[in-house]
């Protein structure tokens, strides 16, 4: 297929250099199990899972049926004082999965919704209680929580929020966790740095642990470079939380369904937030949805909060639950379930290890670091360089900023991991 600029050119696209790529576009057409196909008849390597979206890889059969046969059945129903079943089911499978004590999950469109769906949460938990004074959030530098004005406004990536100066005042933010100095190259969590968790306790003692209402923490940094946390740093960050009746929130979107090996982080860090967000691999990025779960306490207490034929929570998308998304999603579960995904992705985990840092050393290489399934890896390229280098390598791996995001499928193989590691061995020479 050929394209003429002017077929281009009435898309504005996101994160990304418009007027740049409209002259030289990068269209993928085709993806198949690892692997994408361009509109020019290449294949790539996805060594990204496209956006940490595909950890079953491209073009599963069960799950286009899945949603096919939706489409057929019931293609939208609403799910205001209504209902389909399919999210009903993803909820009920989700608690097979999710920390104990923690049953009731409400469904959104993307990880942004499901953030700014976090953010409301707490505030109705709060008011319920009583402590409606609790107004503030804690995040941190580095921080991405998505693109809505809630999550802009707990992010920490200046390029993220520098225009978009009036979100929310009431945010206080926490230093990241890289500390190239003292944990540089190191894969899984740094030995230095836990005292970072006292950002929080500063807040505390700053501005009254009574009027925080929460924390909200990605387990593992992903969009900004892959940043694992040092280790004790989350339980730390739970103490204070609890001491203080502050809601931990554990934003899972990229770190949620096997990416570091266990089903969510918290599993793998063995620290249990009061919220959880996620999206991405809650449907192998075959539809759009995110989903928000929380601990049954704080289901109940904003439930009883009001009249039983009142509308608890004043909150809610037309695309809450969608049925094909659902049904993609039960799709999704199930395989996970069935070819114990999760589990069997962890015998790749030191392959992945071995070969990325097999990359230390190149001159255009300053840190590397991950966990599981999941690495950053700085580089002297801009985002621009990185993303065309990559691309004429075929191999498609997501840029932030000068820092090349790796994260295969998690059922990818070692053969696949050597595609992944010389493609970038060339593309970063
Ligand atoms: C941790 C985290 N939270 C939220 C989001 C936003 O998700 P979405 O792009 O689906 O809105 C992302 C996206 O990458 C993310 O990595």
């Amino acid at each position: 297929m050929r394209y003429a600029p002017n077929d281009l050119e009435n898309h504005w696209m996101p994160f990304t250099s418009n007027r740049d790529f409209k002259n030289n576009p990068r269209l993928y057409t085709k993806a198949k199990g690892m692997y994408y196909e361009t509109h020019d008849g290449r294949k790539l390597a996805d060594g990204s899972s496209g956006l940490f979206c595909v950890p079953l890889g491209h073009g599963r059969e069960e799950i286009a049926r899945a949603v096919y046969e939706q489409l057929q059945t019931c293609d939208f129903s609403p799910h205001f004082q209504v209902g389909n079943p399919n999210s009903f089911m993803v909820a009920s499978k989700l608690t097979r999965i999710l920390p104990k004590g923690m049953s009731y999950t409400f469904f959104t469109g993307s990880g942004s919704e499901s953030i700014d769906t976090a953010i409301k949460i707490a505030m109705a938990y709060h008011r319920a209680k009583g402590q409606g004074q609790r107004t503030r959030f804690v995040s941190r530098e580095r921080a991405y929580h998505g693109v809505n004005i809630g999550g802009v406004s707990l992010s920490g990536m200046v390029k993220n929020r520098e225009t978009f100066t009036n979100t929310m005042s009431n945010v206080v933010h926490m230093r990241h966790t890289w500390m190239p100095k003292e944990n540089g190259y190191t894969w899984g969590e740094g030995a230095h740095g836990v005292e970072l968790a006292e950002d929080l306790q500063r807040a505390v003692d700053t501005f009254g642990g009574t009027t925080i209402a929460a924390c909200f923490v990605e387990p593992v940094a992903g969009s900004t470079g892959v940043l694992v946390p040092p280790k004790g740093y989350l339980k730390r960050l739970r103490e204070i939380c609890d001491k203080n009746g502050i809601l931990l929130v554990f934003d899972e979107v990229i770190t949620g369904f096997g990416r570091l090996g266990t089903a969510f982080a918290s599993e793998a860090f063995d620290v249990i937030p009061d919220i959880m967000t996620m999206a991405k691999g809650i449907t192998n990025g075959a539809q759009p949805m995110g989903a928000v779960s929380v601990k049954d306490e704080i289901y109940h207490t904003i439930n009883s909060a009001s009249p039983e034929d009142m509308v608890e929570f004043f909150h809610g998308y037309t695309y809450s639950g969608h049925p094909c998304a659902a049904a993609a999603s039960v799709a999704v579960l199930d395989i996970y379930e069935r070819e114990d995904t999760f589990a069997k992705s962890t015998k790749l985990h030191d392959y992945f290890r071995k070969k990325m840092m097999s990359l230390k050393g190149m001159d255009n290489v300053t840190d590397i670091r991950g966990y599981g399934l999941m690495c950053g890896i700085d580089t002297k390229l801009s985002q621009l360089q990185g993303t065309k280098v990559t691309y004429a390598n075929d191999i498609h791996v997501k840029f932030t900023g000068p820092c090349a995001i790796v994260a295969v499928p998690l059922v990818a193989d070692e053969g696949f991991i050597d595609e992944v590691t010389d493609k970038l061995r060339l593309s970063l020479k």
